[in-house]
């Protein structure tokens, strides 16, 4: 089953970011490091949590969940409204989704989970009237890059400056509705 986060499960969220952030790829596939993940305090768990769940604002993280309720995967959407500066310092001239934090265990890949996943995701935000969804990968993340091509993503020619290498840039991918 696919389906958004619940506040109260900020200790599964924080448990799958862990796995996650311990991947082979994890370095080039995530801005943050289990070092400094696994040494915040609950409360950041907590209130990311509560910011991603049904009913909350601007981020909705979905997760996909086994019949014995393992979390096989999860993909945050993040809505950037237009007018607004993105993270990188780049304007939003559309509101759009952006897609980040995605992870699925390694033991569920390949069989078409993640683009269960990504149709959830995609949908939700079609529902809410964004007409582009974004996210940001590394180049040499290859199987991640193979599976966006899969799901309709398109290189948009943006690239983004890595936050502390300066020398390298990831790719800036996009699916119209
Ligand atoms: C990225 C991720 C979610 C993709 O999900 P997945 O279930 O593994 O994706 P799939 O296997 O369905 O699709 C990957 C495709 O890329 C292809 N591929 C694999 N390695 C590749 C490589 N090095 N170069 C090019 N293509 C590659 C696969 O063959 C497959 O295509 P196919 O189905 O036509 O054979 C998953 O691998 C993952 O969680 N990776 C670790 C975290 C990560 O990188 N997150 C993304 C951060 S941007």
């Amino acid at each position: 089953m696919i389906r958004p986060v619940r506040a109260e499960e900020w200790p599964a969220v924080k448990g799958l970011r862990l796995i996650a952030l311990r991947d082979p790829v994890a370095h080039i596939a995530f801005l943050d490091t289990y070092e400094t993940a696994v040494a915040r305090p609950d409360t950041y768990w907590q209130e990311r949590t509560a910011g991603a769940a049904e009913g909350a604002g601007g981020v909705r993280q979905f997760i996909a969940e086994t019949a014995d309720g393992t979390w096989a995967g999860t993909v945050a959407v993040l809505v950037e409204e237009a007018g607004t500066t993105d993270w990188a310092g780049f304007p939003v001239e559309r509101r759009q989704g952006h897609l980040a934090g995605v992870y699925v265990r390694p033991e569920h890949r390949g069989n078409g989970l993640t683009k269960a996943l990504f149709e959830v995701a995609l949908e939700w935000a079609w529902a809410r009237g964004m007409e582009r969804v974004r996210l940001i990968v590394h180049p040499e993340n290859g199987r991640a890059l193979g599976f966006y091509r899969k799901a309709g993503f398109v290189e948009s020619g943006v690239t983004v400056p890595l936050a502390g290498n300066p020398g390298e840039h990831e790719l800036e991918m996009v699916v119209e509705r």
